[in-house]
């Protein structure tokens, strides 16, 4: 395997497994690298993957063994696989997982030693492969994955054994066309479409000592509720991946827009699951629904606080926690006579349209009006519907409020069946509207788009502006509960959704391996200079400069969010964000190679999660990944897929390289 040909359009950036290395105890020459925490050691280890680069020549060819403890020296289980060779054949980099575990260690030893591996059979993922279906048991959650239909998770249960998740698929809406703003007349020209996913194939990884790969593929079909016929469309890959002795399944989504943009509006993108609550009374019911802060909307099915007459305090404050209430026995009598006369909450939703606000309601059933309940700025996308008995499921998107417009539903809350359902694309937003933003000015000759070229810098040409063949992906966590979990906990894992563990190795040790070649150095090496101080310092400005625009430039939503801009206008003070050929940057002047770059360097966790945000835009969005265009990247412009020039220079597999070897 070829570094260049593993990257290649990495569109996702699975973990290409290369060839399986044992984990294993050696004698003979070995040495230690050390990883750590990115931003020091997180509340959870829910399962890690990390990448690690190794000189040329140090270690040839397969004959080497990987092992792994806690910096305090505990043996971890470790699985590894090789993700680049050298040209003359030595390990250039590999990938390692190390599993979850209930005390976080501040970091790990990464010891390689030659020889002959001895193998360790400690096998701790359980996966049976069988002609239907996939079943992965992690010792924490038991997943089953079906290969057909249109259920991509068929149920999922705790390690008790408890189902808390079942009929897992994804949801999609979508019509054929969009009125103009103002009219609010139904346009009977408008075709609506109700779509699920349809599997083509379930596959899972060959290793699965330590995690576990379970890659599903397909596209989406209209379902019988769809109002009008599409063909198949959307095509979609999604990776599951599981952690030995961790109850967290990380969900790595990716679709590719193959419609068109003047007759294909998405208005909703969206993955379901259906949580059993048959059995748990309605006041044990409970509804999270994360806030800002750590924060959450705090509620029961069936509230029992407030009321006129009061159940006592132990009854209140059992349902607060999310414990369970106390036999309904032993309640006020003025309360337990009553209940019938409280009303369910079914359904709630929250909605963030823009990236500074959310909105959120609820509603007893369909056909009743719904009710308010008080907004705030930035939900980090975090949901959990259970039972105080039944357990429950905690569904997460990361960077929910970066994506707008997205939403969470959870339904059918009083009913045996709830659900929850994340839009990654919110049907209460409006419809994706793709079309190119002018009519093509006149610019039917080669002349004209010229001369065109010379005013906004736009190189145009009909027909090149077209979405047909752009990628998203969005990373998404479940995780199931025995009982509803406190407030706490469920804040520890919002953090965790929201800037999930990342472990690296040192700036010192990167640099000596010369994997990333041998033309950088650290910012405080020996030949420090005046000069080299003054880039030094450009070099820290800049990277505060981009990381402030996108927070003041609100540059964010489902395909902005990661890119920025590419010139400034002095004379109205804002970027070019309407000017033909200025506006998104799409890698122009190769900024990723710049953030990467600098993130070696220096080691520094906002440089990585700001340089992780762009690479994922610019590898996905502003490259074509199916279609005519496929494998080219588009110049910079109004729309990331705009302008005419298809090129090679914003797809090289050069920008995303460093992400790919060392996230692993
Ligand atoms: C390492 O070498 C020692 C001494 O030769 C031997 O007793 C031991 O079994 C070896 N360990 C492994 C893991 O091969
Ligand atoms: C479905 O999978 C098969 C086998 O991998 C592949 O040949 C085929 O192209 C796939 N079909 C679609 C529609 O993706
Ligand atoms: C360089 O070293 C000095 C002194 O040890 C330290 O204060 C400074 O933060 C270092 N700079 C970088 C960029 O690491």
């Amino acid at each position: 395997m070829h570094p260049h040909v593993l990257v290649y359009w990495a569109l996702s950036l699975p973990c290409v497994a290369g060839r399986v290395l044992s984990t294993s105890n050696t004698n003979g020459s070995s040495d230690v690298v050390n990883v750590n925490w990115l931003e020091g050691k997180p509340a959870l280890n829910l399962g890690t993957t990390f990448g690690l680069p190794w000189p040329k020549g140090k270690h040839a060819g397969d004959r080497v063994a990987f092992s792994a403890a806690t910096v305090d020296g505990e043996v971890v289980t470790l699985q590894s696989w090789v993700t680049s060779y050298w040209a003359d054949g030595s390990i250039k980099w590999t990938g390692h997982a190390v599993p979850g575990s209930e005390s976080v260690p501040d970091g790990y030893k990464v010891t390689v030693a030659k020889g002959t591996a001895r193998k360790i059979k400690k096998r701790t993922i359980k996966v049976e492969d069988a002609e239907d279906e996939i079943a992965v048991d992690t010792g924490k959650v038991k997943v089953s994955f079906p290969k057909s239909g249109n259920v991509l998770v068929s149920s999922l249960s705790t390690s008790s054994g408890k189902v808390v998740g079942k009929n897992g698929k994804l949801v999609l809406q979508s019509q054929s066309g969009v009125a103009d703003t103002g009219d609010s007349s139904v346009n009977k020209d408008i075709n609506y479409y109700q779509l699920e996913s349809k599997i083509n194939t379930t596959t899972v990884d060959e290793d699965s000592s330590v995690r576990t790969l379970v890659t599903i593929r397909g596209d989406h079909r209209v379902t019988g509720a769809s109002a009008a016929t599409h063909d198949p469309w959307i095509p979609f890959t999604v990776r599951f991946y599981l952690y030995a002795e961790s109850d967290t399944i990380k969900v790595i989504h990716t679709l590719l827009f193959d419609g068109a943009a003047d007759k294909d509006f998405i208005t909703g993108i969206g993955i379901r699951f259906d949580i059993p609550l048959a059995g748990e009374e309605l006041y044990d019911r409970h509804i999270r629904i994360a806030g800002v802060d750590g924060g959450f909307l705090n509620e029961a099915v069936q509230g029992i606080t407030g009321l006129r007459r009061d159940p006592g305090a132990a009854v209140r404050t059992a349902q607060f926690e999310g414990k369970k209430t106390p036999d309904v026995s032993t309640w006020a009598t003025t309360v337990s006579s009553r209940l019938q006369w409280i009303p369910a909450w079914n359904d709630y939703t929250l909605t963030q349209l823009s990236p500074d606000g959310f909105t959120l309601k609820k509603r007893t059933k369909a056909g009743q009006g719904w009710v308010k309940i008080p907004g705030g700025t930035r939900a980090p996308g975090l949901a959990y519907l259970g039972g105080a008995t039944t357990g429950g499921l905690a569904v997460g998107l990361r960077n929910f409020w970066k994506r707008y417009p997205t939403s969470i539903d959870i339904s059918n809350a009083a009913t045996d069946a709830g659900q929850i359902t994340l839009w990654l694309y919110s049907p209460a937003g409006e419809p994706m509207d793709l079309r190119q933003f002018h009519d093509g000015l006149g610019e039917d000759t080669y002349a004209k788009q010229l001369d065109a070229l010379e005013i906004t810098y736009e190189d145009y040409e009909g027909g090149y502006n077209t979405p047909h063949g752009i990628g998203r992906t969005n990373e998404i966590y479940i995780r199931p509960f025995d009982s509803t979990p406190s407030s706490d906990d469920l804040a520890a894992f919002t953090e965790f959704i929201d800037e999930p563990p990342v472990l690296v190795p040192e700036p010192e040790y990167i640099q000596q391996t010369g994997a990333i070649g041998t033309y950088w150095d650290l910012p405080n090496s020996t030949t420090t200079t005046q000069a080299t101080q003054t880039i030094e310092t450009h070099l820290y400005f800049l990277n505060k400069f981009y990381q402030g625009q996108i927070e003041q430039r609100k540059w964010y939503g489902f395909w902005d969010h990661g890119d920025f801009m590419h010139t400034y206008d002095t004379d109205r003070h804002t970027w070019r964000y309407d000017i033909g050929g200025y506006a998104w940057d799409n890698s122009e002047l190769s900024p990723d190679l710049f953030f990467w770059n600098y993130f070696l360097r220096t080691g520094r966790a906002d440089v990585y999660r700001f340089a992780e945000a762009h690479v994922r835009h610019t590898s996905e969005v502003d490259i074509y990944h199916l279609g005519p265009y496929s494998g080219f990247g588009t110049r910079h412009g109004v729309q990331h897929w705009g302008d005419s020039a298809k090129q090679i220079r914003v797809s090289t597999p050069i920008y995303r390289q460093i992400f790919y070897f060392v996230h692993s």
